[in-house]
């Protein structure tokens, strides 16, 4: 249990972190797979409280990600048809999944309100973001 709040308490800074100090990044959260259920939690998270705190696969860009095990770069939200908004003031989103030995565990999620801000930079910067986290997990 100890570990476990440890381990959120870092997840937690480092939502913080990249929430302070990337302008465009609004919204920064962690959703994991809730054990043999085919569904997503919500982790530590950096932002407005969101409704979404399970998300079933295949559902919106998170639970389509769940799926599909590759990075999804939204550059304007309203224009996915499989999209559950959190916020209405949302503009794009970015989802890299996080894998433990070659396993997809779980996600970042990042929310923008600024339109198409997401670059190959982002999704580079965040793969390595996770696989530092799958080092303390
Ligand atoms: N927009 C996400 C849902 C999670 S919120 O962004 C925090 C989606 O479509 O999966």
């Amino acid at each position: 249990q100890n570990k476990e709040l440890v381990l959120d308490e870092r997840l937690l800074q480092i939502c913080n972190l990249l929430k302070a100090n990337v302008p465009y990044y609004n919204w920064v959260g962690f959703y994991f797979k809730n054990g043999n259920k085919k569904e997503l939690k919500l982790g530590p998270y950096a932002g407005d409280p969101t409704d979404h705190t399970i998300i079933p696969f295949g559902k919106g860009i998170c639970g389509q990600v769940a799926e599909s095990n590759k990075n999804f770069v939204v550059p304007d939200v309203m224009a996915q048809d499989n999209y559950i908004a959190c916020s209405i003031t949302v503009k794009a989103e970015i989802v890299v999944p996080l894998f433990v030995n070659g396993e997809n565990i779980g996600q970042i999620d990042i929310d923008s309100n600024t339109a198409d801000p997401f670059t190959e930079k982002d999704e580079r910067f965040l793969e390595f973001v996770n696989q530092e986290v799958a080092k303390i997990l």
